[in-house]
């Protein structure tokens, strides 16, 4: 039996179905047994609890062999870095509690420093977590910079014209699609050779700026004239205030796209096959950003 924390978000859906479709059992955990419903519909255990719950999730996680484990965004969280600490001490006393024997665990780039990198300290702090806890073994696989995390550019397109954020504009970064992230934690919950605790870094298909980003998508959506312009911080801050983002969670993402900038957030293994995933954003841009663009359009 594996276990997949945050199983009806991206990456976890991915890990659940993955698993599911190669015949294991599964158990799928969630706030809602009506999101989780599609997943039980293919054959999963549905489990709904909350992941700042230690005691539900040992339940969670009793009887299984292995655990797909995540601390989920809450971008509305007035103390996110609080938020993720709960998250992270529920985790760790479930894997400590239940006997579990094998975690994947989803990490970042950046986790390899204590602070000064916004929401992956939280990450940083559930690495160490899981690293105290002697006879388990334990994966990390510290993903690089979300291909989704441009979705919310489909507004901001449609609102100034141009694709604008706090990055610079020629910083290369490992952009990764979340599916590939999930489907690498599937590969290694099934392979089942965790050995100790180790970090895997997950480099998506190619490093890739925002300059190039703007361009791939400015020639998927019609605006083959569209371009990137890096916005300051305080106007980001209000915008993405706006957006209904606490105060809080802004100033750790302004605080990371920082660490991003200074190269002090980095990737830390040469790109290579075991870090390359599939997943090019010119098609994350045909499957997910063009459509999401079009439908706002016609909305
Ligand atoms: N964005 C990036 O560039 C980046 C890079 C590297 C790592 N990361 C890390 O990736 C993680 C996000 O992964 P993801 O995109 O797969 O997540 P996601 O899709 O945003 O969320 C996963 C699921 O967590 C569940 N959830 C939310 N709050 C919960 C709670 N209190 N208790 C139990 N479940 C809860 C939600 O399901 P329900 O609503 O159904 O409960 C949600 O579907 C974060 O830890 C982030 O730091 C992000």
């Amino acid at each position: 039996m594996h276990v997949v924390l945050g199983a009806t978000g991206n990456t976890g859906h991915v890990v659940a179905k993955t698993l599911l479709s190669r015949g294991q059992k599964v158990r799928v955990v969630g706030r809602s047994a009506e999101r989780l419903q599609p997943l039980a519909a293919e054959g999963a255990e549905i489990f709904v609890g909350d992941a700042t719950d230690g005691p539900a999730l040992t339940r969670a996680f009793k009887g299984a062999e292995s655990a797909y484990v995540m601390v989920p965004p809450n971008p509305s969280s007035s103390d996110f870095r609080a938020f993720q600490d709960r998250v992270s001490d529920a985790i760790a006393a479930a894997v400590q509690n239940s006997g579990i024997k094998n975690v994947v665990s989803l990490s970042s780039i950046g986790a390899d420093k204590p602070s000064g990198t916004g929401p992956v300290v939280g990450l940083y702090n559930l690495e160490q977590k899981l690293n105290s806890i002697d006879r388990v073994n334990v994966l990390h696989l510290r993903a690089g910079y979300f291909m989704e995390n441009t979705l919310p550019q489909v507004a901001v397109i449609r609102m100034v014209g141009s694709v604008s954020g706090p990055i610079r504009p020629d910083l290369k970064l490992p952009m990764i699609a979340t599916r590939d992230i999930g489907a690498a934690a599937a590969d290694a919950l099934l392979l089942d050779e965790i050995q100790g605790k180790q970090t895997r870094e997950l480099l998506g298909q190619r490093d890739i700026d925002y300059t190039e980003v703007a361009t791939i998508i400015g020639k998927a959506i019609g605006k083959p004239s569209l371009g990137y312009i890096q916005a300051p911080d305080e106007q980001l801050r209000l915008a993405m205030m706006q957006m209904g983002m606490s105060a809080n969670f802004v100033g750790l993402i302004l605080e990371m796209a920082g660490a991003l900038n200074s190269g002090y957030m980095k990737a830390l293994e040469p790109r290579s096959a075991s870090n390359t995933t599939p997943t090019s954003f010119e098609t994350f841009v045909e499957e997910a950003f063009a459509p999401a663009y079009r439908e706002q359009a016609a909305a």
